[in-house]
């Protein structure tokens, strides 16, 4: 889309990086809220009064994680603040004005890099709150169309009645591996990886195939034995996200046993909990990652490109 104007481009506390990398992409202004936490941790936010024209004058596009719970809080702020801006209410106790303005209409699109709470999409057992659906709602109140990076599951967005856009940055990681680790062979750890660890595959022109994968619970999982023809090679493995990091291992040792020369685990969201990068690292030879979740150690990849992808999309869907 080639757009005159510059866009706002807005961040609070956790992906200012992300957000400025995208503003730049895009060739529009990266605004950072005033995001900061009291001694007792809650959040405040404020649109600061050098932005309030730019949040009020074209869609502005606001970055925003909700991982982990202080960025869904940090999100809603946001939001909040901005659909305040939007709306002209500006009013303070300081009397700063002006504090009443038009409203500016619709426009606040919402760019997650990482949805936290999609896993538990489903009432699994009687009493159980279905986690994903809640917070979607929740961040449905203030926008006119979100773009989500990599979701795991697409259906648990299926109840939001906005528009939105479901982008990759397996492009990006298909790049990032042809010219940093050169695989000969992908492969997707379970069957849900397919999609995107193929798409990985064919853009690299290489060999891929996928392993059988049962979770026994958060920390196991068993993989069927399979006969993978990766004598002397070089293999991805290519997932939507690594948390424990126990899927990597266990696919890794399966490759190493069956003569795979080296093997790479990539991802676009770096969870690593509980010292997976520790546990990974004694499995694989390299761990890849983009930057969807800021603190990530192993952000190698910019989800930058992916994002604004799926920005254009969403204005010209939108026709804004
Ligand atoms: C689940 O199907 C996902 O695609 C990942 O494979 C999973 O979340 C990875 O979890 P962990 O690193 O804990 O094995």
């Amino acid at each position: 889309m080639n757009r005159g104007e510059r866009l706002p481009v807005v961040s609070g506390s956790i992906d200012g990086n992300l957000a400025a990398e995208l503003a730049k992409k895009l060739g529009w202004e990266h605004h950072a809220l005033v995001a900061r936490r009291f001694p007792d941790s809650e959040a405040y936010v404020r649109v600061p009064v050098n932005s309030i024209e730019a949040v009020r004058s074209e869609p502005v596009i606001v970055v925003a994680t909700t991982f982990p719970d202080d960025g869904i809080v940090e999100a809603l702020l946001m939001l909040e603040a901005i659909h305040d801006v939007r709306t002209g209410n500006l009013t303070n106790l300081k009397g700063e004005g002006p504090e009443q303005l038009d409203n500016v209409g619709p426009g606040i699109i919402l760019a997650v890099p990482y949805f936290g709470y999609s896993r538990q999409d489903k009432r699994f057992q009687r009493g159980e709150v279905v986690s994903a659906s809640l917070i979607v709602r929740l961040l449905a109140r203030h926008i006119d169309g979100l773009i989500v990076l990599d979701l795991h599951a697409p259906s648990v967005l299926d109840n939001l009645e906005k528009p939105i856009e479901f982008v990759s940055a397996m492009p990006e990681i298909a790049d990032y591996l042809k010219s940093n680790v050169n695989p000969d062979f992908i492969l997707s750890p379970d069957k849900g990886a397919i999609e995107r660890a193929s798409h990985v595959a064919n853009l690299i022109d290489c060999k891929f195939s996928y392993l059988e994968k049962t979770r026994i619970d958060a920390h196991t999982i068993e993989h069927k034995p399979k006969d993978l023809d990766v004598q002397g090679a070089v293999v991805a493995i290519v997932d939507d996200m690594i948390s424990t990091g126990g899927t990597i291992c266990k696919a890794s040792d399966a490759l190493l046993s069956q003569g795979a020369k080296e093997v790479h685990a990539a991802c676009t969201h770096g969870l690593f909990t509980g010292g997976a990068i520790t546990r990974l690292d004694e499995h694989v030879s390299g761990v890849h990652a983009t930057d969807s979740i800021a603190s990530n150690p192993r952000a190698l990849v910019s989800s930058a490109s992916a994002l604004a992808r799926g920005v254009n999309n969403l204005l010209e869907r939108l026709n804004l």
